[in-house]
């Protein structure tokens, strides 16, 4: 198969420049100004952008929390992925406690096989890790997972100690895995859930007045504060607050390496959605909660600044039906909200459009740090002779109204958008998977089971 993409303006995390791409099978081969080749198809891209496909580093597919399961599966979550421009996904096995990490590992890989219409990795959710297990990372680094993820938040279910915490951490540090943080004081904040509800509190807007900022920024700080002695590689999942960036910063500035990430979601929509009448807030219960605008005009500035590297979804979707498990309770809302197919464009028209985010910056919150941290570069996050043939053919001109209803911009198997009536200039017409066109003109034309399981490599500070 051989695919030629003319005149489009090609925009990597460094470069900008209008060339033809020659692809060759899966990997683009040539780029150059009015090739003189021959293929099998040609695409036109002139007044297109075209940008590295889509990186999303935080998914939840098929996830089961308590008695649901996120919404989308493999197969209609990659798609809305794909139709959104996101063309890798990173997702997380969940190990039970008390059993064995690629016990999880084993079932995600039958969830995702044959069914995933995106490229995708898994980062390692774990629970607990006696003394004497430490050698289950190792293994997991061998398969191409060398990423685990830590909760401080959900005593009840994820939540490791600090001692598990240093112990896991020291064996990463080892083996070059990130280990990656939900940094939110769970101890202290379920004190303040039980006080909330004994005073009768039921409606979700509590949801988010007992998550304070504060304690999600103290997480952050013992997390950093481990991370520096045991030696670890740090990334802090879904950033929601200015009390988050601060020791964020400032590990950064002593030359830690940490990275940060955030979510549309943090810096598009804030508290007030939790005061909308009857049980609508419900749509927005997630964890972190929503924050302030300051929070979100901080985490603008820390994305233009460089302080964060990433934008993932942490896509985690519930229909209202299963939403409606909390009427009585905030406390037993499933926490999530969909948004694996908005990403791309939320941040091209209120990133690039308004100025807070450059062409090349875009490019490197939505991939190439991605790809990068997570050991996948160069093989994805940019455009490059030898590089994945992973492409966003971008209308810069073309506006659509996210919603629930519109077909265009809703794939996702989830009965509402936490978008519903943004609309947005700019948006991605045609995706190509590993030389593949897998979205025409805004149409899914890919197939489930197109896209593969990346192995990955450990973290290699060089690339960074
Ligand atoms: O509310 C959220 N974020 N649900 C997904 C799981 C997590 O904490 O990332
Ligand atoms: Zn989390
Ligand atoms: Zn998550």
């Amino acid at each position: 198969m051989s695919l030629l993409v003319r005149n489009g303006r090609i925009i990597t995390a460094a470069d900008d420049y209008v060339a033809d791409l020659y692809i060759h099978g899966e990997k683009v081969t040539l780029i150059g100004t009015k090739l003189d080749v021959e293929a099998e198809e040609v695409i036109d891209a002139s007044g297109k952008f075209v940008f590295p496909g889509g990186v999303d580093p935080h998914v939840h597919l098929d996830l089961p929390v308590g008695a649901v399961i996120s919404s989308d599966d493999y197969e209609t979550g990659t798609r809305a992925a794909a139709c959104g421009g996101t063309t890798t996904v990173l997702d997380f096995p969940t190990q039970e406690r008390g059993r064995s990490l690629f016990e999880a590992l084993e079932l995600w890989h039958q969830k995702a096989h044959g069914k995933a219409c995106v490229d995708y990795g898994f980062h390692m959710i774990v629970c607990d890790l006696p003394p004497g297990r430490e050698a289950e990372l190792d293994k997991l680094v061998e398969e191409g997972v060398p990423s685990i993820k830590l909760f401080t938040a959900y005593p009840d279910r994820l939540y490791v100690d600090d001692a598990t915490l240093y112990r896991v951490m020291r064996r990463a540090a080892d083996l070059g895995a990130v280990v990656m943080m939900h940094a939110e004081n769970g101890i202290v904040i379920d004190e303040i859930v039980r006080a909330a509800c004994a005073e009768g509190h039921t409606e979700p807007r509590w949801h988010a007045l007992t998550r304070p900022t504060l304690m999600e920024g103290e997480a952050v700080h013992r997390c950093v504060a481990i991370a520096r002695v045991a030696g670890a590689v740090l990334y802090v999942v879904h950033m929601s607050s200015a009390a988050a960036l601060e020791p964020l910063r400032a590990a950064r500035d002593r030359g830690q390496l940490v990275f940060g990430e955030t979510c549309p979601q943090y810096l598009l929509l804030d508290h007030s959605l939790y005061e909308k009448p009857g049980f609508e807030g419900a749509k927005w219960v997630m964890t972190p909660p929503l924050r302030s605008k300051s929070d979100q005009a901080e985490l603008w500035k820390a994305l233009h600044m460089g302080d964060l590297q990433t934008v993932g979804t942490d896509h985690c979707p519930f229909c209202m039906a299963d939403k409606e498990r909390g009427r009585d309770s905030f406390v037993k809302i499933p926490n999530g909200a969909p948004g694996i197919e908005n990403r791309m464009a939320l941040l091209f028209h209120a990133g690039v459009r308004t100025g807070a985010l450059t062409l090349n910056r875009f490019v490197q919150v939505t991939s190439t740090n991605a790809a990068k941290i997570f050991g996948l570069f160069p093989r994805k996050g940019t455009i490059a002779v030898g590089s994945d043939a992973d492409l966003v053919i971008f209308d810069p001109e073309r506006k659509e109204t996210i919603s629930v209803n519109n077909p265009r911009t809703h794939h996702m198997r989830v009965d509402y958008s936490a978008y519903e009536g943004f609309t947005v200039h700019g948006y991605p017409d045609t995706v190509v998977l590993r030389g593949q066109v897998i979205v025409r003109d805004g149409e899914f034309v890919g197939r489930p089971g197109c896209g593969q399981f990346l192995a990955r490599k450990p973290f290699e500070e060089a690339v960074i």
